[in-house]
């Protein structure tokens, strides 16, 4: 029974060391210790043996027991070992190696040019405002003062969609839409960015553009606001050395009304084929706000008084980097727009 049992040891013992992995290894435990075991079935038998024999067995059995299941044991930690240096090994990175580029994007000219507008005017105490860009006839001329059949209404080629149902070709309609929504008539310093068209489309003018509209409607405003305004304004935009030139003009939602010119920036004024050898270049139109828009919009003119301004954000932004085409302005061309971060560490102007 002995060299049965140191026998029965002894192969397991082999197979053991044979194991060249966790499942052979679980085979061969199955094969002694499980239930059905080899070694199990000894002590089964144990019965069967005379009262001298059964303790010697059964000590020896328990024995080769433990001895087998300390060697699986260590042979199981073996293998983890090697699994886990293995996995070191494979999923090794190394951190010294270069890494792949990430391009950066870099923000639109006409989305800084806004942005820049938008926190000017937000730090004088204006609020920010929008309009829908399918406007009505209604808001984009009649109630600025420009009924059906006015001349006026040539100025701006219009893209109609219905009689009634036009996109937009100013952002002035939104002069209209805050003064109305404005019910308890408080006062109004708002600027409005936004999407323009008309039917237009070479060099210098797209069908689809985008302007900035400004308002200011309460008791006592003058002249010298609009005035004062607009000088902070094309100098914080386009340079803190540029005079500016009030020419009146005509708009039919303003009275009196201006364009404004500003020193050429760049001939400084002396004359170039930028400025047309004028030294001013045209860069806003404004004005006094009409009575009758006042009225038609619920403000009492005699008690309120207001100031307007418009301006063409892709001429601001073409100045400002000196692009000569505005259609580049809405291709979206990466070699063109890339070069707007760099224009912006060096912070100058260029034509
Ligand atoms: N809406 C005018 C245009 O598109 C620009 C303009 C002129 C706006 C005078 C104004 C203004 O608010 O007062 O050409």
């Amino acid at each position: 029974m002995k060299e049965q049992i140191e026998s029965m040891k002894q192969k397991a013992m082999e197979q053991i060391a044979k194991s060249e992995n966790a499942q052979a290894l679980n085979d061969v435990r199955v094969q002694y210790l499980g239930k059905k075991g080899e070694l199990t079935a000894v002590l089964r038998g144990m019965g069967a043996l005379s009262a001298e024999e059964r303790p010697i067995i059964g000590s020896l059995v328990n024995v080769v027991k433990e001895e087998l299941e300390t060697r699986i044991k260590e042979k199981e930690a073996q293998f983890a070992k090697e699994e886990l240096e293995r996995r070191l090994k494979e999923e090794k990175i190394d951190v010294t190696l270069p890494s792949s580029k990430i391009r950066r994007g870099s923000k639109h000219p006409l989305n800084r040019i806004i942005e820049e507008v938008e926190d000017l005017f937000v730090s004088m105490g204006y609020d920010v405002a929008e309009g829908p860009e399918l406007e009505t006839d209604e808001y984009c001329f009649e109630r600025l003062n420009l009924p059906k059949g006015h001349p006026a209404r040539d100025m701006q080629d219009t893209f109609y969609i219905t009689t009634e149902y036009l996109l937009r070709t100013q952002t002035s309609a939104v002069q209209a839409r805050v003064m109305m929504a404005n019910e308890e008539k408080n006062p109004i310093r708002v600027i409005v960015p936004g999407k323009t068209y008309r039917r237009d489309d070479d060099a210098t003018h797209s069908h689809q553009f985008n302007q900035v509209e400004g308002l200011v409607v309460d008791k006592n405003i003058s002249l010298a606001d609009l005035k004062g305004t607009l000088e902070v304004f094309v100098r914080k935009m386009l340079g803190e050395d540029l005079d500016l030139r009030f020419r009146p003009s005509y708009f039919p939602f303003t009275e009196p009304s201006y364009e404004v010119d500003v020193t050429c920036f760049k001939c400084k004024g002396k004359g170039c084929n930028l400025c047309k050898q004028t030294g001013w270049i045209e860069v806003l139109g404004s004005g006094i706000v009409h009575p009758n828009v006042l009225k038609m919009n619920g403000y009492d003119p005699e008690k309120y008084s207001g100031f307007a301004f418009g301006t063409g954000l892709d001429r601001l932004a073409m100045f400002k980097y000196g692009i000569t085409d505005i259609r580049l302005l809405y291709q979206n061309d990466v070699r063109f727009l890339e070069q707007f971060d760099r224009k912006d560490e060096e912070n100058e102007i260029k034509y």
